[in-house]
């Protein structure tokens, strides 16, 4: 049997939903894409839903908007996808890397404190796998040093904080969402930015077009369409009107999705719990996770990866912590020895297959192979 690592959930509905697009006459950002952000933000219960092609142009939009300088100083932790430490230097400001905790893999709120500095302007956040991070306890940080917290939600559509929505939480300037191939909604690539400031969503707008003053479609369809006026120097992050598409078929099915990854998830922790070698995911109890990721820790990890690569079952490791990537390291000088727990976690980390089109057959394949393998 070969079971990928990840399959991206596309049905007839995505593909038509797509064609119908390309069929309109209209294939840019456009109607569609105000659709998408108009029911994003009504899933989400945010204000303002702002369209990009990436996570990582939410990313930097969001830092531009709380107006990043060169010098600034960014906190973010070292266990993520570079994309979150890499829109910071875009500003030539600095990330600053935090260790993590040792059950979520989460940021460590008790270490980020003994990181604030005079020129701390941020935190960066991220919901490792979908578990929510420790909000609360990062707000209190944020107002005690007057920081502004973006986060960092890539793998947290939807997940849910002590009962509200990743995406709307009060405190939170602006939260980041992926649609890359392998995250719970996808459009190929693709990202959203969600806020309740209608000043940041103005600002993003107008930035993820090269901070012209209308975008295409405003022009397109009203009096005077050669005429419009740069105001900002903005990026090239719009969306277009077939992503979109597909967002708003993968948007109504969710909480479907959710339901079936949940499901592989218990699936995995009934057949893992009593096998003395497996330390499972640890998800807190005022949270509810996307199960984007389920992440076990074991010895031997690469190990374990060949053996079930020679069984077809494909594998992942969420993720080499930031400090050990060789640009970081010389560019940054980070201590490698500063982040004990985010080294103990990568050593040991193994991410599998989790998502909705995985068959009850090949679950159990799975099962069997990891108890068979990790024993
Ligand atoms: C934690 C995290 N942040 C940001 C990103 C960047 O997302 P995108 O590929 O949409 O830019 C990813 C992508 O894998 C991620 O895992």
């Amino acid at each position: 049997m070969q079971i990928s690592f990840h399959k991206t959930h596309i049905t007839d509905e995505e593909i038509n939903a797509a064609k119908e697009a390309m069929e309109s006459g209209w294939i840019t950002m456009g109607p569609k894409t105000v659709e998408f952000e108009n029911k994003f933000k009504e899933y989400i219960g945010s204000h303002e839903a702002v369209s990009v092609n990436s996570a990582t142009a939410a990313l930097h939009l969001a830092l531009k908007a709380i107006g990043l300088q060169r010098g600034d100083e960014v906190i973010v932790p070292t266990n993520t996808f570079v994309a979150t430490a890499e829109v910071v230097t875009y500003f030539d400001a600095i990330p600053v890397l935090c260790d993590i905790e040792a059950d979520t893999h989460n940021i460590d709120t008790s270490k980020i404190e003994m990181l604030i500095t005079s020129r701390t302007k941020a935190i960066i956040p991220v919901h490792f796998a979908g578990q929510p991070c420790d909000m609360d306890e990062i707000y209190e940080i944020a107002d005690k040093y007057h920081l502004n917290v973006i986060e960092d939600a890539a793998h947290a559509l939807p997940s849910f904080y002590k009962g509200k929505t990743i995406g709307n939480l009060e405190k939170t300037d602006i939260t980041c969402f992926s649609f890359y191939a392998t995250k719970t909604l996808s459009t190929g690539e693709g990202g959203m930015a969600t806020t309740n400031n209608s000043d940041y969503a103005k600002n993003m707008k107008v930035n993820r077009l090269h901070g012209i003053s209308r975008d295409a479609w405003d022009r397109y369809t009203t009096k005077a369409a050669w005429h419009y006026d740069i105001i900002d120097n903005g990026c090239k992050y719009n969306t277009t009107d077939i992503n979109a598409s597909i967002g708003l078929v993968q948007l109504k099915k969710q909480d479907v999705l959710l339901e079936k990854r949940r499901r592989i998830a218990k699936q995995y922790t009934e057949a893992f719990k009593n096998n003395p070698n497996i330390i499972l995911p640890f998800i807190k109890n005022d949270r509810v996770t996307s199960w984007h990721l389920y992440v076990i820790k074991i010895d031997n990890r690469d190990e374990v990866i060949e053996q079930l690569k020679v069984k077809g079952i494909g594998c992942s490791v969420h993720f080499i912590p930031i400090h050990k990537h060789s640009y970081y390291k010389h560019k940054y000088h980070y201590d490698n020895d500063a982040y004990p727990v985010a080294n103990d976690v990568f050593e040991k980390s193994l991410s599998l297959p989790i998502y909705p089109d995985l068959s009850d057959e090949e679950i159990t394949y799975i099962i069997e192979h990891v108890n068979a393998i990790v024993n």
